[in-house]
């Protein structure tokens, strides 16, 4: 059987143009990611890493190169999105937001109120269902975020710094959520982060952008045991040898694009 990847992304560019200027984003991106993979995508900021997952998204078109996201399961989405901020909508409850995909998708009632449930629970929110979304802290709601994007039980999960603007207590107790729920799932993940300790604890794989236009200029394999704590990737000589070469690249990188 020949193999397939779950996410394969070949030469892909893209260009804005802006009444006489263009940027180019994005330069011949290539990667393979492999089903049940957690890859994290780290990069200076303006490198194109948001405008990468809005095209796994579907939300913008590559200007050449392609990308396929292999379908395993029929009438599963694609891709679910979790963004920075802003994921949650305000006139819906905590258990409508994670329903939400679910009803538009017209799963069974009974199969709608479960998966809600579940994961509502996996994410500490069960009390929480009938509050709005004003009602509740960043964290909490970067847990709806979460709780829903797995919910849905997309082919893949597509993170844009969902942790960027919490604090450190919440981050970390998000980060060890995550990874339990994604043990279980055993989704394929792409995260963007700037934390250089986030994409250590999280990855099976880093990948590092260039500034801008954004490529791939190096990939580690991060292949410490799990379940992870961030003491233990502390304690680890080779993260923080990692740590270091991914700081002088992300240092370099920016330093270069200071002209
Ligand atoms: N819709 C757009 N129109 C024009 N330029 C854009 C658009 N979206 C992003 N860009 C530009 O593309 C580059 C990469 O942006 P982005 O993907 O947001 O970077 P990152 O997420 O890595 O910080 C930036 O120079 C940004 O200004
Ligand atoms: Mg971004």
């Amino acid at each position: 059987m020949d193999h397939k990847p779950k996410i394969a992304i070949q030469d892909l560019t893209k260009v804005f143009y802006k009444k006489a200027s263009s940027v180019t984003a994005l330069e011949e991106i290539t990667m393979d990611i492999e089903d049940g993979e957690f890859v994290c995508l780290i990069g200076p900021s303006g490198c194109g890493k948001t405008t990468l997952l809005r095209i796994l998204a579907g939300l913008e078109n590559p200007s050449t190169g392609t990308f396929t996201i292999d379908q395993g399961k029929e009438d599963r989405p694609l891709q679910s999105m979790v963004f920075q901020e802003r994921g949650v909508i305000p006139w819906l409850t905590v258990e409508e937001n994670v329903a939400f995909g679910l009803k538009m998708r017209h799963l069974p009632k009974q199969t709608v109120k479960e998966r809600t449930a579940y994961y509502l629970a996996k994410v500490g929110l069960g009390k929480f269902a009938k509050l709005y979304p004003k009602e509740l802290s960043g964290g909490m709601k970067q847990r709806v975020s979460i709780a829903r994007a797995f919910a849905n039980d997309p082919e893949i999960l597509l993170m844009d710094e969902p942790f960027g603007a919490l604090d450190e207590q919440n981050k970390f107790i998000l980060q060890e959520e995550l990874l339990t729920i994604w043990s279980e799932t055993k989704k394929t993940v792409l995260f963007i982060t700037h934390s250089i300790d986030e994409a250590l604890l999280l990855s099976d794989r880093i990948l590092l952008m260039s500034s801008q236009p954004g490529r791939i200029i190096a990939e580690k394999i991060i292949d410490l045991p799990r379940p992870r704590t961030m003491e233990q990737v502390r304690a680890n000589q080779t993260m923080a040898d990692n740590f270091v070469e991914i700081w002088n690249h992300l240092q370099d990188e920016v330093q270069g694009s200071r002209v």
